[in-house]
Protein backbone atom coordinates (compact mmCIF):
# COMPACT_ATOMS: atom_id res chain seq x y z
CA UNK A 1 0.00 0.00 0.00
CA UNK A 2 3.03 2.23 -0.30
CA UNK A 3 3.88 2.33 -3.74
CA UNK A 4 2.60 6.51 -4.86
CA UNK A 5 -0.23 7.16 -7.21
CA UNK A 6 1.09 6.76 -10.77
CA UNK A 7 -0.11 9.14 -13.25
CA UNK A 8 -2.78 7.00 -14.58
CA UNK A 9 -4.43 6.69 -11.40
CA UNK A 10 -3.89 10.33 -11.00
CA UNK A 11 -6.19 10.84 -13.92
CA UNK A 12 -8.75 8.32 -13.77
CA UNK A 13 -9.75 9.90 -9.82
CA UNK A 14 -9.72 13.63 -11.81
CA UNK A 15 -11.82 11.75 -15.13
CA UNK A 16 -14.47 10.45 -13.41
CA UNK A 17 -16.63 8.39 -11.56
CA UNK A 18 -15.08 4.43 -10.60
CA UNK A 19 -16.59 1.74 -11.22
CA UNK A 20 -18.18 0.21 -8.28
CA UNK A 21 -18.07 -3.16 -9.51
CA UNK A 22 -15.10 -4.55 -12.15
CA UNK A 23 -15.30 -7.98 -12.98
CA UNK A 24 -12.08 -9.69 -14.62
CA UNK A 25 -11.69 -12.96 -16.41
CA UNK A 26 -8.41 -13.86 -15.42
CA UNK A 27 -7.18 -15.85 -18.83
CA UNK A 28 -4.06 -16.09 -20.61
CA UNK A 29 -1.83 -18.25 -18.06
CA UNK A 30 -1.09 -21.31 -20.42
CA UNK A 31 -0.21 -19.28 -23.23
CA UNK A 32 2.20 -16.95 -20.46
CA UNK A 33 3.74 -20.45 -19.63
CA UNK A 34 4.24 -21.53 -22.85
CA UNK A 35 5.78 -18.24 -24.48
CA UNK A 36 8.82 -19.22 -21.78
CA UNK A 37 8.97 -23.19 -22.30
CA UNK A 38 7.29 -23.66 -18.84
CA UNK A 39 4.62 -25.78 -17.97
CA UNK A 40 1.06 -24.23 -17.71
CA UNK A 41 1.19 -24.73 -13.84
CA UNK A 42 3.97 -22.16 -14.06
CA UNK A 43 1.63 -19.74 -15.67
CA UNK A 44 -1.08 -20.32 -13.27
CA UNK A 45 1.40 -19.51 -10.25
CA UNK A 46 2.57 -16.31 -12.19
CA UNK A 47 -1.51 -15.45 -12.53
CA UNK A 48 -1.75 -16.10 -8.51
CA UNK A 49 0.90 -13.08 -8.20
CA UNK A 50 -1.48 -11.10 -10.46
CA UNK A 51 -4.49 -11.15 -8.04
CA UNK A 52 -2.14 -9.52 -5.66
CA UNK A 53 -1.77 -6.92 -8.35
CA UNK A 54 -5.82 -6.09 -9.58
CA UNK A 55 -6.66 -6.24 -5.88
CA UNK A 56 -4.27 -3.31 -4.99
CA UNK A 57 -4.90 -1.85 -7.65
CA UNK A 58 -8.48 -1.61 -6.67
CA UNK A 59 -8.18 -0.47 -3.72
CA UNK A 60 -5.79 2.07 -4.71
CA UNK A 61 -8.96 3.41 -7.20
CA UNK A 62 -11.88 2.69 -4.48
CA UNK A 63 -13.74 0.10 -6.42
CA UNK A 64 -15.81 -1.06 -3.97
CA UNK A 65 -16.64 -4.58 -5.30
CA UNK A 66 -14.30 -7.05 -7.54
CA UNK A 67 -15.33 -10.11 -8.92
CA UNK A 68 -12.26 -12.27 -10.33
CA UNK A 69 -12.91 -15.95 -12.64
CA UNK A 70 -10.65 -18.38 -10.94
CA UNK A 71 -11.79 -21.84 -12.28
CA UNK A 72 -14.99 -22.75 -14.41
CA UNK A 73 -17.23 -25.82 -13.99
CA UNK A 74 -15.69 -26.42 -17.61
CA UNK A 75 -12.22 -25.87 -16.39
CA UNK A 76 -12.92 -29.42 -14.04
CA UNK A 77 -12.51 -31.18 -18.21
CA UNK A 78 -9.00 -30.05 -17.65
CA UNK A 79 -6.23 -32.87 -17.40
CA UNK A 80 -5.94 -33.65 -13.58
CA UNK A 81 -2.71 -32.64 -12.84
CA UNK A 82 -3.62 -29.18 -13.82
CA UNK A 83 -6.67 -29.44 -11.71
CA UNK A 84 -4.68 -30.23 -8.30
CA UNK A 85 -1.68 -27.25 -9.42
CA UNK A 86 -5.18 -24.82 -9.11
CA UNK A 87 -6.27 -26.40 -6.36
CA UNK A 88 -2.57 -26.52 -4.83
CA UNK A 89 -2.15 -22.98 -5.69
CA UNK A 90 -5.74 -21.68 -4.06
CA UNK A 91 -4.65 -23.25 -0.89
CA UNK A 92 -1.04 -21.71 -1.27
CA UNK A 93 -2.92 -18.41 -1.88
CA UNK A 94 -5.62 -18.49 0.67
CA UNK A 95 -2.61 -19.19 3.21
CA UNK A 96 -0.37 -16.28 1.97
CA UNK A 97 -2.82 -13.72 1.78
CA UNK A 98 -5.61 -14.04 4.38
CA UNK A 99 -4.10 -11.93 7.14
CA UNK A 100 -2.73 -9.11 5.08
CA UNK A 101 -6.12 -9.57 3.19
CA UNK A 102 -7.88 -8.55 6.55
CA UNK A 103 -5.61 -6.45 7.74
CA UNK A 104 -6.59 -4.52 4.08
CA UNK A 105 -10.50 -4.46 4.77
CA UNK A 106 -11.13 -6.92 2.15
CA UNK A 107 -13.42 -9.45 2.70
CA UNK A 108 -13.27 -12.75 0.24
CA UNK A 109 -16.27 -14.39 -1.38
CA UNK A 110 -15.95 -17.73 -2.82
CA UNK A 111 -18.39 -18.15 -5.19
CA UNK A 112 -19.52 -21.47 -7.43
CA UNK A 113 -20.92 -25.11 -6.93
CA UNK A 114 -18.10 -25.28 -3.85
CA UNK A 115 -19.25 -28.88 -3.15
CA UNK A 116 -17.22 -30.02 -5.70
CA UNK A 117 -13.91 -28.98 -4.27
CA UNK A 118 -11.65 -31.29 -2.00
CA UNK A 119 -12.19 -31.57 1.51
CA UNK A 120 -8.67 -28.99 2.02
CA UNK A 121 -9.61 -26.86 -0.45
CA UNK A 122 -12.77 -26.54 1.11
CA UNK A 123 -11.84 -25.91 4.48
CA UNK A 124 -9.22 -22.71 3.15
CA UNK A 125 -12.42 -21.54 1.48
CA UNK A 126 -14.14 -21.49 4.44
CA UNK A 127 -11.25 -20.68 6.38
CA UNK A 128 -10.43 -17.05 4.40
CA UNK A 129 -14.20 -16.43 4.11
CA UNK A 130 -14.67 -16.45 8.22
CA UNK A 131 -11.03 -14.71 8.72
CA UNK A 132 -11.88 -11.64 6.26
CA UNK A 133 -15.43 -11.54 7.18
CA UNK A 134 -16.45 -7.85 8.01
CA UNK A 135 -14.00 -5.85 5.80
CA UNK A 136 -15.34 -2.55 4.29
CA UNK A 137 -12.98 -0.96 1.99
CA UNK A 138 -13.68 -4.03 -0.49
CA UNK A 139 -15.55 -6.67 -1.40
CA UNK A 140 -13.38 -9.36 -3.42
CA UNK A 141 -15.15 -12.16 -4.74
CA UNK A 142 -13.27 -15.21 -6.28
CA UNK A 143 -15.46 -17.56 -8.51
CA UNK A 144 -14.51 -20.94 -8.62
CA UNK A 145 -16.06 -23.90 -10.09
CA UNK A 146 -18.78 -21.17 -11.23
CA UNK A 147 -20.35 -21.08 -14.35
CA UNK A 148 -23.15 -18.91 -15.23
CA UNK A 149 -25.84 -21.47 -17.18
CA UNK A 150 -25.44 -23.25 -13.39
CA UNK A 151 -26.06 -20.34 -11.67
CA UNK A 152 -29.19 -19.34 -13.00
CA UNK A 153 -30.70 -22.44 -12.98
CA UNK A 154 -30.05 -23.17 -9.33
CA UNK A 155 -31.47 -19.12 -8.83
CA UNK A 156 -34.84 -20.76 -10.61
CA UNK A 157 -34.89 -23.38 -8.70
CA UNK A 158 -34.76 -21.83 -5.57
CA UNK A 159 -37.41 -19.19 -6.52
CA UNK A 160 -39.54 -22.08 -7.91
CA UNK A 161 -39.23 -23.97 -4.14
CA UNK A 162 -40.38 -20.98 -2.37
CA UNK A 163 -43.60 -20.36 -5.09
CA UNK A 164 -44.31 -24.43 -4.06
CA UNK A 165 -43.93 -23.89 -0.27
CA UNK A 166 -46.43 -20.68 -0.74
CA UNK A 167 -43.45 -18.59 0.76
CA UNK A 168 -43.58 -16.48 -2.86
CA UNK A 169 -46.72 -15.30 -4.99
CA UNK A 170 -45.87 -16.25 -8.83
CA UNK A 171 -46.68 -12.68 -9.74
CA UNK A 172 -43.50 -11.47 -7.18
CA UNK A 173 -41.19 -13.78 -9.46
CA UNK A 174 -39.21 -10.72 -11.03
CA UNK A 175 -36.37 -9.71 -12.32
CA UNK A 176 -35.17 -8.37 -8.81
CA UNK A 177 -36.11 -11.11 -6.98
CA UNK A 178 -34.26 -13.38 -9.40
CA UNK A 179 -31.44 -11.54 -8.32
CA UNK A 180 -31.65 -12.12 -5.02
CA UNK A 181 -31.00 -16.23 -5.52
CA UNK A 182 -27.59 -15.40 -7.57
CA UNK A 183 -24.40 -15.63 -5.69
CA UNK A 184 -23.90 -11.93 -6.47
CA UNK A 185 -27.64 -11.10 -4.90
CA UNK A 186 -25.09 -8.68 -1.88
CA UNK A 187 -23.62 -6.81 -4.62
CA UNK A 188 -24.60 -4.37 -7.66
CA UNK A 189 -23.89 -5.67 -11.02
CA UNK A 190 -20.39 -5.12 -13.12
CA UNK A 191 -20.24 -1.92 -14.53
CA UNK A 192 -16.64 -3.21 -15.90
CA UNK A 193 -15.82 -6.54 -17.48
CA UNK A 194 -12.08 -7.31 -18.50
CA UNK A 195 -11.24 -10.14 -20.67
CA UNK A 196 -6.88 -10.17 -20.68
CA UNK A 197 -5.07 -12.63 -23.01
CA UNK A 198 -7.26 -10.94 -26.01
CA UNK A 199 -10.39 -13.59 -26.10
CA UNK A 200 -14.03 -12.00 -27.18
CA UNK A 201 -16.14 -14.08 -25.16
CA UNK A 202 -17.76 -14.72 -22.27
CA UNK A 203 -17.05 -18.51 -21.31
CA UNK A 204 -20.16 -18.56 -19.22
CA UNK A 205 -19.09 -16.11 -16.65
CA UNK A 206 -21.64 -13.58 -15.18
CA UNK A 207 -24.52 -14.42 -18.01
CA UNK A 208 -27.17 -12.73 -15.61
CA UNK A 209 -25.07 -9.70 -14.43
CA UNK A 210 -23.24 -8.23 -17.32
CA UNK A 211 -25.85 -7.46 -19.01
CA UNK A 212 -24.91 -3.75 -18.74
CA UNK A 213 -21.24 -4.26 -18.18
CA UNK A 214 -18.73 -2.37 -20.90
CA UNK A 215 -16.48 -4.52 -21.93
CA UNK A 216 -12.44 -4.18 -21.87
CA UNK A 217 -10.57 -6.87 -23.54
CA UNK A 218 -6.91 -6.54 -23.37
CA UNK A 219 -4.17 -8.78 -24.97
CA UNK A 220 -1.90 -8.76 -21.94
CA UNK A 221 -2.31 -12.70 -20.45
CA UNK A 222 -2.72 -12.63 -16.97
CA UNK A 223 0.27 -13.26 -15.33
CA UNK A 224 1.77 -9.75 -17.10
CA UNK A 225 -1.67 -7.81 -15.69
CA UNK A 226 -0.49 -5.07 -13.18
CA UNK A 227 -2.05 -2.73 -11.50
CA UNK A 228 -1.34 0.17 -14.04
CA UNK A 229 -3.30 -2.40 -16.90
CA UNK A 230 -6.91 -2.33 -14.18
CA UNK A 231 -6.06 1.63 -14.73
CA UNK A 232 -6.56 1.72 -17.89
CA UNK A 233 -9.28 -0.40 -17.81
CA UNK A 234 -11.22 2.14 -15.45
CA UNK A 235 -10.13 5.49 -18.24
CA UNK A 236 -11.76 3.22 -20.68
CA UNK A 237 -14.63 2.44 -18.98
CA UNK A 238 -14.87 6.62 -18.44
CA UNK A 239 -14.99 7.45 -21.85
CA UNK A 240 -17.85 5.74 -22.41
CA UNK A 241 -21.41 6.75 -23.28
CA UNK A 242 -23.38 3.93 -21.01
CA UNK A 243 -27.13 4.37 -22.35
CA UNK A 244 -28.81 1.86 -20.65
CA UNK A 245 -31.18 1.65 -24.06
CA UNK A 246 -31.98 5.34 -23.43
CA UNK A 247 -30.70 8.52 -25.52
CA UNK A 248 -28.45 10.73 -24.20
CA UNK A 249 -29.64 14.35 -23.66
C1 LIG B 1 -6.68 -18.83 -17.11
O1 LIG B 1 -5.60 -19.19 -17.91
C2 LIG B 1 -6.75 -19.64 -15.84
C3 LIG B 1 -7.81 -20.65 -15.83
C4 LIG B 1 -8.72 -20.79 -16.72
C5 LIG B 1 -7.82 -21.56 -14.71
P1 LIG B 1 -5.67 -20.43 -18.91
O2 LIG B 1 -5.20 -21.63 -18.18
O3 LIG B 1 -7.01 -20.53 -19.52
O4 LIG B 1 -4.59 -19.99 -19.98
P2 LIG B 1 -4.68 -20.13 -21.56
O5 LIG B 1 -6.00 -19.56 -21.99
O6 LIG B 1 -4.57 -21.59 -21.86
O7 LIG B 1 -3.52 -19.34 -22.08
C1 LIG C 1 -12.36 -18.79 -18.62
O1 LIG C 1 -11.17 -19.07 -19.26
C2 LIG C 1 -12.32 -19.29 -17.21
C3 LIG C 1 -11.41 -18.60 -16.32
C4 LIG C 1 -10.70 -17.55 -16.62
C5 LIG C 1 -11.31 -19.13 -15.01
P1 LIG C 1 -10.99 -20.37 -20.17
O2 LIG C 1 -9.61 -20.33 -20.68
O3 LIG C 1 -11.40 -21.58 -19.42
O4 LIG C 1 -12.07 -20.11 -21.31
P2 LIG C 1 -12.09 -20.62 -22.82
O5 LIG C 1 -11.94 -22.09 -22.75
O6 LIG C 1 -10.98 -19.96 -23.52
O7 LIG C 1 -13.42 -20.15 -23.32
MG1 LIG D 1 -7.83 -19.72 -21.18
Amino acid sequence: MSTPPSARLEALRLHGAIPRHIAIIMDGNGRWARERGLARPAGHQAGARAVREAVEGALHAGVEVLTLFAFSHENWQRPQAEIDALMALLEEYIAKEAAELRREGVTVRMLGDLDRLAPSAREAVDRIEAHTAGGARLALNICLSYGARAEIVRAARRLAERVRDGALDLDAVTEANFATELYTAAWPDPDLLVRTSGEMRLSNFLLWQVAYAELHVTPVLWPDFGREDLYEAILDFQGRDRRFGRVTA
